[in-house]
């Protein structure tokens, strides 16, 4: 068996000694006599493991009593609609950072006032713009960020200002890559298929206080934090399997890792040895703000469309894949997610090396 090496986005890397553990328990899941897929989620089997995933992530995200812990369908995309469903009583402030705030920007406005307070569309995403509090509009509800642009590369590195306004943020590719602050945010929603599991589970977060900011009468079901939180994510059949995956990824982070401090060390250390290379490098060109590039996401170009498309296939046939950049940037991006290890990292520098020396003009 030949694993490659995959730089996906998302779906993305799962760390082997994950994937392992699942194979292990997948016939016999603790002497059950069947595996998780098969199980009832009303089984104490189940209830026992949603409770453990959600303990550890407490406990590694640091995550305070008074927040909810929810595990939800629909993607990052059906948060775009939840959160003004279920938050905005007049209006949303939104930081246009890419195609993610665009999408959430849209949905907004299906459902009220969405103000866009400050965008760096005009540079291709390839900054965060910074912003004062007297940008924000006196009357909205929340501020809404993507704190980690998965296709452009670039991150806060600082949350913007926010003061008497709630705070919403989109963690969906950088959750538990480093340790945050939990209490300074109201709301965080990230999909788990590239940092947490599989692709099937969302992760929310929320303020317990804000269960009742919607008026419950009129909000459908299936699109109420509140119904979901009174049922422990089991107002209908959740994403058992997906779940469960979360759990050993959170297991894998506890335990194997050491905590979200290890893990940040680890992702800087990658982060930096792949930016160190580029910056220097006379083929390659990372064109995001220095302040505010990814730790996660690295796009690249060689400024040459057909070479690109060279190196992407010499890359393939070298076992790296996943390496091409979204349509609407080009070149490549290596998402470097937690569980690309820093070897991986490594071996894609060296190939990016043999590739410079054998096509530099
Ligand atoms: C930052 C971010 N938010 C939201 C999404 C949308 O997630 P989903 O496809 O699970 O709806 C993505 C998908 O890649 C993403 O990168």
């Amino acid at each position: 068996m030949t694993r490659v090496y995959n730089f996906a986005a998302g779906p993305a890397a799962i760390p082997e000694w994950v994937l392992k553990k699942a194979q292990n328990e997948m016939l016999d899941y603790h002497g059950s006599g069947m595996s998780v897929m098969e199980m009832s989620h009303r089984s104490s089997e189940f209830q026992d493991i949603i409770d453990t995933t959600e303990a550890r992530l407490r406990r590694l995200m640091n995550i305070p009593e008074e927040y909810d812990v929810l595990f939800l369908q629909g993607g990052g995309s059906l948060q775009f609609l939840m959160v003004p469903l279920n938050l905005m009583k007049k209006k949303a402030d939104v930081i246009n950072t890419g195609q993610w705030t665009k999408k959430a920007i849209k949905e907004t406005k299906k459902i009220g006032e969405c103000n866009v307070v400050a965008s760096s569309e005009e540079a291709t995403f390839t900054y965060i713009p910074k912003i004062k509090q007297e940008d924000l509009s006196e009357d909205s509800d929340y501020v809404y960020i993507c704190e980690n642009n998965t296709i452009y590369g670039t991150k806060y590195k600082e949350l913007p200002p926010h003061e008497g306004k709630l705070l919403v943020a989109d963690l969906s590719s950088c959750i538990c890559s480093e340790p945050i602050d939990v209490s300074k945010y109201d709301l965080i929603f990230a999909g788990a298929q590239k940092n947490m599991g599989p692709a099937g589970v969302t992760i929310v977060i929320l303020k317990k206080e804000l269960l009742d900011h919607a008026d419950q009468d009129k909000l459908p079901s299936m699109l109420s934090y509140k119904v979901h939180a009174d049922k422990g994510s089991m107002f209908n059949t959740p994403p058992t399997w997906a779940i469960y995956m979360v759990g050993l990824t959170c297991q894998w982070l506890e335990e194997v890792i050491g905590g979200l401090d290890k893990m940040q060390e680890i992702n800087l250390k990658k982060a930096n040895m792949l930016y160190d290379y580029i910056d220097q490098s006379k083929l390659y060109k990372n064109n995001v703000a220095k302040e505010d590039r990814s730790y996660m996401n690295v796009p690249f170009v060689t400024g040459d469309p057909e070479l690109d498309k060279k190196f992407v296939a010499e890359a393939k046939e070298a076992g790296i894949v996943n390496i091409k950049g979204h349509r609407t940037v080009g070149g490549m991006r290596a998402s470097i997610y937690n569980a690309c290890t820093v070897e991986a990292v490594e071996y894609l520098i060296n190939f990016m090396k043999k590739f410079e020396e054998e096509n530099l003009k």
